[in-house]
């Protein structure tokens, strides 16, 4: 069995992790959220005070890079993998609005990149993954049989990121979100390191109006024609 590479770039709150992990599923391929891992040092940095409201230390967040260590647990009740960050699992701390609000800029930070890129490339090795993020096409796995790259206007993205979050319980307002979705799009584009740019070769899929199933019937049939 050919077995291959699936990158899925694109903005925030596309639906990528979404569709990466029913991808994975129906494949039987491993699947890796990216942004994850940058919003595990997000918090890391956090909780230990290296980025506040006022400013961001980033030269003790780079030196204390060696001592965190990232792992995906799989969890076969909720059947996907999740972020532990040094032996602890993260996952519900890592998806609040304030690492929200931090995390691209932990992720302009060169020595974070090349560190998770790394990561990311010795979990990619044996092919056989579906991998969400930014850069996963361009920068992870340039090589990637197939790519995809998702777009949806802001206020889609908005209106479902805020709809998650408010189930969660969390108290935001729409127009914080909004904000956010809008300010990280900014940051994620226009940072000199490895920005969010569609690779030549991506298939790139705007579901501002298509269903989950839709949608993945699409996908589906990129698949096919690869395999
Ligand atoms: O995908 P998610 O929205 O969880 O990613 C959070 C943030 O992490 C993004 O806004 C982006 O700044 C950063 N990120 C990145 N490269 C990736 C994945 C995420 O820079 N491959």
């Amino acid at each position: 069995d050919k077995k291959i590479t699936i990158a899925i770039d694109g903005f925030s709150s596309t639906g990528k992790s979404t569709l990466a992990k029913q991808l994975a599923k129906q494949l039987g391929y491993v699947f890796v959220d990216t942004g994850a891992m940058y919003r595990a040092i997000a918090f890391f940095s956090m909780e230990h005070g290296y980025i506040t409201p006022d400013f961001f230390d980033k030269e003790t967040l780079i030196n204390s890079l060696p001592s965190i260590r990232l792992q995906f647990k799989f969890n076969a009740e909720l059947g996907f993998a999740e972020m532990y960050l040094n032996d602890e699992n993260v996952e519900k701390q890592i998806r609040t609005i304030e690492v929200s609000n931090y995390v691209s800029k932990v992720a302009e930070i060169p020595e974070v990149r090349t560190k998770l890129v790394e990561q990311q490339q010795q979990m990619g090795k044996n092919k056989g993954i579906v991998m969400d993020g930014r850069d996963i096409g361009t920068v992870v796995f340039p090589d990637a049989e197939l790519k995809i790259f998702m777009t949806a206007s802001a206020q889609t993205r908005a209106q479902r990121r805020f709809d998650e979050l408010v189930q969660k319980g969390d108290q935001v307002t729409f127009e914080e979100v909004l904000k956010n979705v809008e300010e990280r799009d900014y940051i994620d584009t226009h940072r000199s390191n490895s920005p969010l740019v569609i690779a030549d070769d991506a298939v790139e899929i705007d579901n501002s109006n298509l269903n989950r199933e839709e949608q993945f019937g699409l996908v589906l049939d990129l698949v096919n024609e690869v395999l």
